[in-house]
């Protein structure tokens, strides 16, 4: 038998190149395609940055008039896809609802490789899914999408069902800049695994929708949300959370397979959240809990070099944009598409299957 080089988790493990984005681990930085992810979250807009990523370069003025009017055009759910949604009991959560609203718009069957009108489509109805649950969930008759609005400023109207606020707008979008692309994460490599084996790109996004579920990768926003509740108090952050610590749980939003120093998403997000909750006792106690938590996880776990990740400030931006907490995940979806449509799409340009494999440690038959 071969000698077999184990990696738990695939750390370390190189699966792609990538020409979409470095996270640069080591000294906190995000590029999107020879560009700093956080100089187009203040400058540029969604589309314009899923233009970069998808096509290679920032948009003219024509190019980027043609991607919004594609996206417009596409926002409309299918009525069978909201028949679907309207049979989901209330109480099955949004990113199930996302995962299996995603996975009726496959009407492309075997449809590889992927194009990118199909891209576009899905992209654009993502929001229309979610806000249209939301709409249900509250009571209230889902609005269509308007034709005049950007796609952030869309979601947040079809969210609401009233005008968006444009500091809202604005935060949102650099939220949804910064967290469209991040190199081979769970759930983007989850949608590359799928997309190798030549399925769909909706099989590959239900895939990948499903990965960004679970807490320890897109599901943490809430769980930060759900830590600050209890601790309630600056007074209650270091006994709160020493005691988390000794009964050997995982701190929300901190920690990060790649970075080992500050996220460069959350210190962005920080900024974002700090122009819209200035006054908000709810930020002054996250920026504290985070102090406090930075000093015990460097005394509970001493070398780890744990520190905020994208997560955190995440929840402070959708918190004051006024956004529940049963959106944050659905919300990073919104944004994932963009990036793991992009790696779909490199995958399918220079496809080999993805296939490792596993070291078996059982015992052999006599
Ligand atoms: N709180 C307390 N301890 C932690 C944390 C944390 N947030 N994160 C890691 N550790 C500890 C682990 O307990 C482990 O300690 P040990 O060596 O004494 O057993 C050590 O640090 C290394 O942990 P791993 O799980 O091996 O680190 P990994 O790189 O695999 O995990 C992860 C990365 C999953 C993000 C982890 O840091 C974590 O669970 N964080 C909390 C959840 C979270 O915020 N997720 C969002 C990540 S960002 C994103 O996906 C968009």
């Amino acid at each position: 038998m071969s000698q077999q080089v184990i990696s738990i988790g695939l750390e370390g493990i190189v699966v792609a190149e990538t020409e979409l984005s470095l996270v640069d681990g080591i000294n906190g930085l995000l590029v999107y395609r020879n560009h700093w992810a956080r100089d187009l979250a203040i400058e540029k807009t969604f589309e314009e940055v899923a233009h970069l990523l998808w096509y290679g370069h920032l948009p003219d003025r024509e190019e980027l008039n043609r991607l919004k009017s594609q996206l417009v055009a596409n926002r409309t759910l299918p009525s069978y896809v909201k028949a679907a949604i309207d049979l989901i009991p209330s109480d099955v959560d949004m990113m199930s609802v996302l995962r299996t609203g995603v996975s009726l718009l496959g009407n492309a069957g075997h449809d590889w490789p992927p194009t990118m009108d199909q891209v576009i489509s899905l992209t654009a109805k993502v929001p229309t899914i979610v806000a249209y649950r939301q709409a249900r969930l509250e009571g209230r008759e889902p609005v269509e999408p308007r034709s005049d609005l950007d796609h952030t400023a869309n979601y947040l109207y079809m969210l609401k069902g009233t005008e968006p606020n444009q500091a809202h707008v604005r935060a949102l979008d650099a939220y949804l800049i910064l967290t469209q692309e991040h190199g081979m994460n769970a759930s983007t490599f989850s949608g590359r695994v799928v997309s190798s084996t030549r399925s769909d790109l909706i099989s590959a996004v239900t895939a990948a929708i499903g990965a960004l579920k679970g807490p320890l990768h897109g599901g943490a926003p809430s769980g930060v949300i759900e830590m600050m509740e209890q601790i309630g108090t600056p007074e209650n952050a270091e006994p709160w959370l020493r005691k988390a610590l000794e009964n050997g749980e995982r701190i929300m939003g901190f920690g990060h397979r790649v970075y080992k120093t500050r996220d460069p998403r959350s210190e962005a997000l920080q900024v974002v959240a700090s122009q819209l909750s200035a006054d908000d006792p709810w930020f002054a106690l996250a920026t504290h809990v985070e102090k406090v938590a930075l000093k015990l996880l460097e005394e509970y776990k001493p070398g780890r070099k744990l520190n905020t990740n994208v997560e955190f400030y995440a929840a402070a931006v959708m918190r004051a944009v006024g956004l529940p907490d049963t959106l944050f995940t659905p919300t990073f979806a919104v944004s994932r598409t963009v990036g793991w449509c992009a790696h779909i799409l490199e995958q399918a340009a220079n496809n080999r299957i993805i296939r490792p494999e596993s070291l078996y440690i059982g015992q052999m038959p006599k």
